[in-house]
């Protein structure tokens, strides 16, 4: 029976460079850019709905449609009164899945609207291959292949990436994403929405921490997560506390990234053990996270490897990263069926190998 989640594509003839108009609109923000593999150039919009959001506490899936319908058309034309006449851009990507229905759908009707208009190829891409090739967009590359870390508001995974479009998850979490437990615990800890960043900066606002938090399930073998026992190990903490003074908030969320932190660099000790590899990839939100930087780049060090993060500018959603990912398939020559459809849930292993990788 075909797999209906494999990549829709065609093949066509190579293309040796392209320019390339990027869409993101899987979940809260509206990201658009235009890659031009030639010249390595990206120019980029970005616009975060997360104030549209912060009174609910979370994303609200229709207001997030809402948003990207009117976003996305002017943010497209102001980047092409920059980055050049619209007859010059050789393809277009979108964010094909995972992600919320309405704000795929979205994208997926600009961009596809745009190629028909323009007879021009299209491609969905998959939201995670973005984040997990973010780093390319860096002057230093990785080469394959190496294990990914993928840390994001809605993920949590380690992945084999043997070569672009090979993917082998080792490892998902079970309940929360890393980005969620911080969201969360931020949330107990009175900081508004999506609390990771604020959570993370009153972490490193102190040194220490009377606190100890557990490492969830890195007693047993194995490369999965569990990150739901924090929040409530951290209400647990609260509760005792209270009324929390500020000093006290900052140790709750030292202890409680540091738990995060430790967690994620025994599990990616574990992972470059079992494959061999000596190249670690950290992408997605939390990737943005200083501490966890510095304590997966000692890591790495210390086993006379490498770790590669993408800008922080590129760790969370935005449109170059789709761009990418979706040229270095255009280039090697695959574009979607004319079939429009969007995918909310995808598996990274439906997606098919790209030959020519990294443009
Ligand atoms: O990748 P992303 O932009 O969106 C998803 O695809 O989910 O990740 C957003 C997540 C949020 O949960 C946010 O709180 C978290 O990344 N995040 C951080 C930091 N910056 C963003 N978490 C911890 N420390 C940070 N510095
Ligand atoms: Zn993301």
């Amino acid at each position: 029976m075909p797999n209906i989640n494999r990549h829709s594509v065609k093949t066509q003839e190579k293309h040796e460079f392209m320019k390339v108009l990027g869409l993101e609109s899987s979940c809260d923000e509206t990201g658009i850019a235009i890659f031009d593999t030639e010249s390595g150039k990206i120019s980029q919009r970005l616009y975060s709905q997360i104030e549209r959001h912060r009174e609910y506490g979370g994303v609200v899936p229709e207001l997030a449609s809402r948003d990207h319908v009117t976003k996305a058309a002017p943010m497209i034309q102001e980047i092409l009164q920059e980055g050049g006449d619209i007859d010059t851009i050789d393809a277009i990507a979108y964010t094909r899945g995972p992600g919320l229905i309405g704000a795929l759908m979205v994208g997926a009707s600009i961009a596809r609207g745009i190629a028909w208009a323009l007879d021009k190829p299209v491609l969905g891409v998959h939201h995670m291959e973005g984040h997990l090739l973010a780093p390319m967009l860096a002057e230093e590359k990785p080469e394959f292949p190496f294990v990914a870390l993928l840390v994001s508001g809605g993920h949590t995974m380690l992945v084999d990436v043997e070569a672009a479009g090979c993917y082998r998850i080792l490892g998902e979490s079970l309940d929360d994403a890393v980005g969620e437990a911080f969201d969360k615990t931020a949330k107990l800890l009175g900081l508004s929405y999506p609390g990771g960043p604020e959570l993370a900066a009153l972490a490193d606002s102190v040194e220490c921490s009377q606190f100890k938090f557990p490492r969830p399930m890195v007693n047993r073998p194995g490369l999965e997560f569990s990150f739901s026992g924090l929040k409530t190990a951290a209400l647990n903490i609260i509760q005792q506390n209270n009324p929390l003074n500020e000093s006290i908030r900052a140790e709750i969320a030292y202890a409680f990234q540091q738990a995060v932190v430790d967690t994620l660099r025994i599990k990616c000790t574990r992972a470059l053990d079992h494959t061999g590899y000596t190249r670690l990839v950290v992408a997605g939100g939390v990737g943005a996270n200083r501490g966890l930087r510095e304590v997966l780049e000692n890591m790495t060090e210390q086993r006379k490897g490498w770790v590669y993060f993408p800008a922080v500018e590129y760790c969370t959603d935005n449109g170059a990263m789709i761009a990418y990912a979706g040229a270095m398939r255009l280039e090697a020559g695959q574009k979607d069926e004319d079939v429009f459809d969007v995918l909310p849930r995808w598996s990274l292993e439906d997606l098919s190998a790209v030959q020519d990788s990294v443009p």
